[in-house]
């Protein structure tokens, strides 16, 4: 039996967070091996909200520095950029004429951007969902594994195939938002304010490509209190996050030992807070120094960079052979 398609994208807008490592990459590196797997990095959907070009580069092979450090395998998985790959953008074109004005407008990412952003709302913005499911429809993807934020946009995507199929023909199957269950883990930023999220306080995200100091110096300040004062209390969500943090990168029984401080109610934040600090340099030193020698290695980046964007445009042109004939889209 064929795998089944599954297709993710990330956005270029900033270096890779412990969020996005546990919350995503993570699950894409164990996808990879159980499923015929597509990752996009999607720099058109960052242009929606960074306009500006700079730094579109370096981010782009940062990314891929840090996407190959945390586990992708460009050999089982096709790992590409959105526009090396000019498909996306004709079937963007279709799918627009199948999305109404009014499902758009309501779509609580864009009212989200609209109100960050009031200055700049493009058509863009507005058809980002529309692109997001060119994205997924291309390779005509079934699992789309991505975060609870993002289950609306699938949602959309299934409406837009479904009007597809029914407008024209039955190209498109329905993708579905996926996780493995209970292994997508919800980190909260250091200062207990919500996800960890590249666009809050720098200084309550850890990123991939923190230096020894810095992590340290992150944990340090993460948010605590006083401690428990009776035993069988709740942990606040800010403490419950360090724990979860050290489960994922501190031993069992260094895990367990803090556990049964909590319980005694005579835990030290401070203690803990140093011992995760040493755990997370240990986790995160060996993934920021392979991701920074793959920067650099601009000859293999460009190899995979290369080898993904052919492999992505061979399954995207079938898709789009499949579309056009579906459209009567053929004079020769
Ligand atoms: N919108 C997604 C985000 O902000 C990124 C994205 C673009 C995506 N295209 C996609 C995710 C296709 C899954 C599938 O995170």
């Amino acid at each position: 039996m064929p795998k089944e398609v599954v297709l993710s994208g990330i956005r270029p807008t900033g270096f890779l967070h412990l969020g996005n490592y546990f919350g995503a990459v993570k699950n894409w590196v164990r996808m990879q091996h159980d499923y015929n797997c597509y990752f996009c990095v999607v720099d058109w959907h960052s242009l929606t909200t960074h306009p500006d070009t700079k730094e579109l580069r370096n981010n782009v092979h940062r990314l891929f520095g840090e996407l190959l450090a945390s586990g992708l395998d460009p050999e089982q998985s096709v790992i590409y950029v959105q526009s090396d790959v000019p498909e996306i953008a004709e079937l963007y074109l279709y799918l627009n004429m199948l999305a109404y004005q009014g499902e758009l407008e309501k779509t609580s990412t864009f009212k989200d951007k609209v109100r960050q952003h009031p200055q700049n709302v493009n058509a863009g913005l507005l058809t980002y969902p529309v692109l997001q499911a060119a994205d997924i429809l291309i390779h005509r993807a079934v699992k789309v594994p991505v975060g609870k934020d993002q289950e609306q946009h699938v949602e959309m995507t299934r409406n837009l195939a479904e009007r597809f199929n029914r407008r024209y023909e039955a190209v498109f199957s329905m993708p579905f938002a996926f996780n493995y269950g209970e292994s997508l883990t919800k980190i909260l930023g250091l200062d207990g304010k919500g996800k960890m999220s590249k666009s809050e306080n720098p200084m309550s995200t850890i990123y991939l490509n923190d230096d020894d100091d810095l992590i340290r110096k992150k944990i340090m300040k993460a948010k605590t209190d006083s401690g428990p004062t009776e035993k069988g209390m709740p942990k606040p969500d800010y403490i419950e996050n360090l724990f979860t943090l050290m489960q994922l990168v501190s031993r069992y029984d260094v895990v367990a030992a803090f556990e049964s401080e909590y319980e005694a109610c005579s835990i030290r934040y401070g203690d803990m807070k140093k011992q995760l600090a040493e755990d997370m340099i240990s986790f995160i030193t060996p993934i920021r120094e392979k991701a920074e020698a793959i920067q650099n290695d601009k000859a293999y980046l460009t190899k995979v960079i290369k080898t993904g964007e052919q492999k992505a445009r061979e399954s995207a042109a079938e898709t789009l052979k499949l579309v056009r004939k579906a459209m009567g889209l053929n004079y020769v």
